[in-house]
Protein backbone atom coordinates (compact mmCIF):
# COMPACT_ATOMS: atom_id res chain seq x y z
CA UNK A 1 0.00 0.00 0.00
CA UNK A 2 3.00 2.53 1.25
CA UNK A 3 4.84 1.37 -1.52
CA UNK A 4 2.22 1.94 -4.52
CA UNK A 5 1.32 5.55 -3.00
CA UNK A 6 5.08 6.29 -3.25
CA UNK A 7 5.53 4.66 -6.75
CA UNK A 8 1.91 6.63 -7.70
CA UNK A 9 3.83 10.03 -5.97
CA UNK A 10 7.04 9.62 -7.87
CA UNK A 11 5.21 8.90 -11.60
CA UNK A 12 3.24 12.47 -10.43
CA UNK A 13 6.28 14.36 -10.19
CA UNK A 14 8.16 12.44 -13.02
CA UNK A 15 5.16 13.32 -15.45
CA UNK A 16 4.76 16.95 -13.82
CA UNK A 17 8.88 17.09 -14.66
CA UNK A 18 8.42 16.14 -18.27
CA UNK A 19 5.63 18.68 -18.70
CA UNK A 20 7.42 22.02 -16.88
CA UNK A 21 10.53 20.42 -19.07
CA UNK A 22 8.78 20.29 -22.59
CA UNK A 23 6.23 23.82 -21.44
CA UNK A 24 9.78 25.81 -21.61
CA UNK A 25 11.33 24.04 -24.48
CA UNK A 26 7.80 24.73 -26.62
CA UNK A 27 7.87 28.40 -24.90
CA UNK A 28 11.32 29.25 -25.86
CA UNK A 29 11.15 27.79 -29.49
CA UNK A 30 8.05 30.56 -29.61
CA UNK A 31 9.82 33.15 -27.97
CA UNK A 32 12.36 32.49 -30.50
CA UNK A 33 10.35 32.48 -33.16
CA UNK A 34 8.92 35.83 -32.21
CA UNK A 35 6.24 35.29 -30.48
CA UNK A 36 4.61 37.34 -27.29
CA UNK A 37 4.78 34.70 -24.97
CA UNK A 38 4.25 35.68 -20.77
CA UNK A 39 5.49 33.44 -17.80
CA UNK A 40 4.23 29.62 -16.83
CA UNK A 41 2.87 28.22 -20.42
CA UNK A 42 2.02 24.68 -19.97
CA UNK A 43 1.53 22.86 -22.89
CA UNK A 44 0.71 19.10 -22.46
CA UNK A 45 1.76 17.18 -25.27
CA UNK A 46 1.85 18.00 -28.62
CA UNK A 47 0.89 21.61 -29.85
CA UNK A 48 1.43 23.42 -33.25
CA UNK A 49 1.35 26.75 -34.19
CA UNK A 50 1.88 28.00 -38.08
CA UNK A 51 2.33 31.42 -39.50
CA UNK A 52 3.37 34.61 -37.92
CA UNK A 53 4.40 33.98 -34.94
CA UNK A 54 5.22 37.53 -34.51
CA UNK A 55 1.68 37.88 -34.50
CA UNK A 56 0.89 35.67 -31.02
CA UNK A 57 0.54 37.46 -27.69
CA UNK A 58 -0.35 34.72 -24.80
CA UNK A 59 -0.49 35.67 -21.77
CA UNK A 60 0.68 34.47 -18.46
CA UNK A 61 0.06 31.11 -16.70
CA UNK A 62 -1.67 29.56 -20.02
CA UNK A 63 -2.35 25.97 -20.13
CA UNK A 64 -2.72 24.41 -23.82
CA UNK A 65 -3.19 20.28 -24.10
CA UNK A 66 -2.56 17.75 -26.24
CA UNK A 67 -2.79 18.30 -30.39
CA UNK A 68 -4.29 21.71 -30.52
CA UNK A 69 -3.49 24.03 -33.31
CA UNK A 70 -3.39 27.38 -34.03
CA UNK A 71 -2.94 29.45 -37.25
CA UNK A 72 -2.10 33.09 -37.86
CA UNK A 73 -1.64 34.84 -40.84
CA UNK A 74 0.42 37.84 -41.88
CA UNK A 75 -2.02 40.77 -41.39
CA UNK A 76 -3.90 38.72 -37.99
CA UNK A 77 -3.22 38.87 -34.92
CA UNK A 78 -4.14 36.03 -31.96
CA UNK A 79 -4.12 36.71 -28.90
CA UNK A 80 -4.63 34.78 -25.30
CA UNK A 81 -5.33 36.09 -22.08
CA UNK A 82 -4.42 35.17 -18.49
CA UNK A 83 -4.85 32.34 -17.23
CA UNK A 84 -7.01 30.74 -20.14
CA UNK A 85 -7.02 27.10 -20.76
CA UNK A 86 -7.48 25.60 -24.22
CA UNK A 87 -7.89 21.48 -24.41
CA UNK A 88 -7.28 18.69 -26.14
CA UNK A 89 -7.48 18.86 -30.30
CA UNK A 90 -9.04 22.07 -30.41
CA UNK A 91 -7.82 24.17 -33.30
CA UNK A 92 -7.68 28.47 -33.25
CA UNK A 93 -7.78 29.38 -37.16
CA UNK A 94 -6.87 33.21 -36.93
CA UNK A 95 -4.91 32.44 -41.12
CA UNK A 96 -7.44 35.52 -41.91
CA UNK A 97 -9.16 38.13 -39.41
CA UNK A 98 -8.34 38.28 -35.46
CA UNK A 99 -8.87 36.01 -32.77
CA UNK A 100 -8.89 37.80 -29.27
CA UNK A 101 -9.58 35.15 -26.19
CA UNK A 102 -9.64 37.01 -22.83
CA UNK A 103 -8.59 35.72 -19.11
CA UNK A 104 -10.03 33.15 -16.90
CA UNK A 105 -11.67 31.51 -19.92
CA UNK A 106 -11.87 27.27 -20.78
CA UNK A 107 -12.16 25.95 -23.93
CA UNK A 108 -12.90 22.47 -23.96
CA UNK A 109 -11.79 19.63 -26.24
CA UNK A 110 -12.70 19.39 -30.32
CA UNK A 111 -13.56 23.07 -30.57
CA UNK A 112 -12.69 24.70 -33.96
CA UNK A 113 -12.89 28.64 -33.63
CA UNK A 114 -12.27 30.84 -37.08
CA UNK A 115 -12.06 34.05 -38.11
CA UNK A 116 -13.22 34.07 -41.70
CA UNK A 117 -15.08 32.32 -44.36
CA UNK A 118 -14.60 31.67 -48.30
CA UNK A 119 -16.34 34.23 -50.25
CA UNK A 120 -19.14 31.67 -51.35
CA UNK A 121 -20.78 34.36 -53.88
CA UNK A 122 -18.11 34.46 -56.35
CA UNK A 123 -18.48 32.02 -59.70
CA UNK A 124 -14.61 31.21 -58.76
CA UNK A 125 -13.71 27.83 -57.48
CA UNK A 126 -13.84 27.85 -53.62
CA UNK A 127 -10.33 27.14 -53.18
CA UNK A 128 -9.74 30.63 -55.36
CA UNK A 129 -12.68 32.74 -54.19
CA UNK A 130 -10.95 35.04 -51.19
CA UNK A 131 -12.14 35.48 -47.47
CA UNK A 132 -14.72 37.42 -46.04
CA UNK A 133 -12.89 38.18 -42.34
CA UNK A 134 -15.03 38.86 -39.30
CA UNK A 135 -12.96 39.27 -35.69
CA UNK A 136 -13.77 36.90 -33.15
CA UNK A 137 -13.41 38.08 -29.83
CA UNK A 138 -13.98 35.62 -26.36
CA UNK A 139 -14.58 37.27 -23.09
CA UNK A 140 -13.20 36.75 -19.65
CA UNK A 141 -14.34 33.95 -18.06
CA UNK A 142 -16.24 32.33 -20.65
CA UNK A 143 -16.54 28.11 -20.81
CA UNK A 144 -16.93 26.78 -24.10
CA UNK A 145 -18.12 23.05 -23.77
CA UNK A 146 -16.57 20.03 -26.04
CA UNK A 147 -17.08 20.02 -30.00
CA UNK A 148 -18.28 24.02 -30.35
CA UNK A 149 -17.22 25.85 -33.17
CA UNK A 150 -17.19 29.75 -33.44
CA UNK A 151 -17.77 31.32 -36.60
CA UNK A 152 -16.41 35.16 -38.09
CA UNK A 153 -17.27 37.74 -36.59
CA UNK A 154 -18.71 36.36 -33.43
CA UNK A 155 -18.51 37.96 -29.91
CA UNK A 156 -19.06 36.15 -26.74
CA UNK A 157 -19.47 38.43 -23.93
CA UNK A 158 -17.81 37.80 -20.50
CA UNK A 159 -19.07 35.04 -18.15
CA UNK A 160 -20.95 33.32 -20.81
CA UNK A 161 -21.36 29.55 -21.45
CA UNK A 162 -20.80 27.49 -24.76
CA UNK A 163 -22.96 24.32 -24.25
CA UNK A 164 -21.50 21.15 -25.98
CA UNK A 165 -21.54 20.86 -29.72
CA UNK A 166 -23.16 24.45 -30.36
CA UNK A 167 -22.49 26.28 -33.41
CA UNK A 168 -22.14 30.00 -32.58
CA UNK A 169 -22.70 32.02 -35.86
CA UNK A 170 -24.07 35.04 -33.61
CA UNK A 171 -22.69 37.38 -30.77
CA UNK A 172 -23.51 36.06 -27.11
CA UNK A 173 -24.64 38.20 -24.73
CA UNK A 174 -22.69 38.55 -21.30
CA UNK A 175 -23.16 36.03 -18.64
CA UNK A 176 -25.63 34.05 -20.93
CA UNK A 177 -26.40 29.88 -20.91
CA UNK A 178 -26.31 29.32 -24.48
CA UNK A 179 -26.38 26.57 -26.76
CA UNK A 180 -27.54 24.82 -30.05
CA UNK A 181 -27.31 24.88 -33.28
CA UNK A 182 -27.13 27.45 -34.38
CA UNK A 183 -26.25 28.51 -30.86
CA UNK A 184 -28.99 30.37 -29.32
CA UNK A 185 -28.92 32.41 -25.41
CA UNK A 186 -31.40 30.69 -23.54
CA UNK A 187 -30.74 32.02 -19.98
CA UNK A 188 -28.80 34.18 -17.83
CA UNK A 189 -26.61 32.84 -15.07
CA UNK A 190 -27.24 33.06 -12.00
CA UNK A 191 -24.51 33.68 -10.04
CA UNK A 192 -24.60 32.17 -5.56
CA UNK A 193 -21.20 33.43 -4.07
CA UNK A 194 -17.78 32.16 -4.17
CA UNK A 195 -18.37 28.62 -2.54
CA UNK A 196 -16.46 25.61 -4.21
CA UNK A 197 -17.74 21.84 -4.48
C1 LIG B 1 -24.73 24.13 -21.33
C2 LIG B 1 -24.66 23.32 -20.05
C3 LIG B 1 -23.59 23.92 -19.11
C4 LIG B 1 -26.05 23.44 -19.41
O1 LIG B 1 -26.06 22.74 -18.23
P1 LIG B 1 -27.41 22.81 -17.30
O2 LIG B 1 -27.76 24.24 -17.00
O3 LIG B 1 -27.17 21.89 -16.17
O4 LIG B 1 -28.52 22.31 -18.30
P2 LIG B 1 -29.48 21.03 -18.15
O5 LIG B 1 -28.65 19.79 -18.19
O6 LIG B 1 -30.39 21.26 -16.97
O7 LIG B 1 -30.35 21.10 -19.48
C5 LIG B 1 -31.39 22.02 -19.68
C6 LIG B 1 -31.98 21.76 -21.05
O8 LIG B 1 -31.04 22.18 -22.05
C7 LIG B 1 -30.69 21.09 -22.90
N1 LIG B 1 -29.24 21.20 -23.15
C8 LIG B 1 -28.25 21.31 -22.23
N2 LIG B 1 -27.07 21.43 -22.83
C9 LIG B 1 -27.29 21.36 -24.14
C10 LIG B 1 -26.44 21.42 -25.28
N3 LIG B 1 -25.12 21.55 -25.15
N4 LIG B 1 -27.01 21.36 -26.49
C11 LIG B 1 -28.35 21.22 -26.63
N5 LIG B 1 -29.21 21.17 -25.60
C12 LIG B 1 -28.68 21.24 -24.36
C13 LIG B 1 -31.01 19.85 -22.10
O9 LIG B 1 -31.26 18.75 -22.93
C14 LIG B 1 -32.23 20.29 -21.35
O10 LIG B 1 -33.34 20.23 -22.22
P3 LIG B 1 -34.85 19.91 -21.67
O11 LIG B 1 -35.17 21.07 -20.75
O12 LIG B 1 -35.66 19.89 -22.92
O13 LIG B 1 -34.74 18.63 -20.95
C15 LIG B 1 -24.27 21.83 -20.30
O14 LIG B 1 -25.37 21.08 -20.78
C16 LIG B 1 -23.11 21.64 -21.26
O15 LIG B 1 -23.25 21.63 -22.49
N6 LIG B 1 -21.91 21.54 -20.67
C17 LIG B 1 -20.67 21.40 -21.42
C18 LIG B 1 -19.94 20.11 -21.01
C19 LIG B 1 -18.63 20.00 -21.72
O16 LIG B 1 -18.51 20.16 -22.91
N7 LIG B 1 -17.57 19.77 -20.97
C20 LIG B 1 -16.25 19.70 -21.53
C21 LIG B 1 -15.20 19.61 -20.47
S1 LIG B 1 -14.72 21.20 -19.88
Amino acid sequence: MVVRKILTILLLLFRRGIIQLTSRYVRYKYVLSGAKIGRSLKVVGNCKIRGWYCNVDIADHVDIHNNCCMLIGRNSMLKIGRRTSISYNTIINAGVGNIVIGENTMIAGNCYIVSNDHDINTTLSVRDCGHIIGDVHIGNNVWIGANVVVTKGVHIGDGSIIGAGSVVTKDVPPMSIAFGVPCKSVAKRILKGNEKE
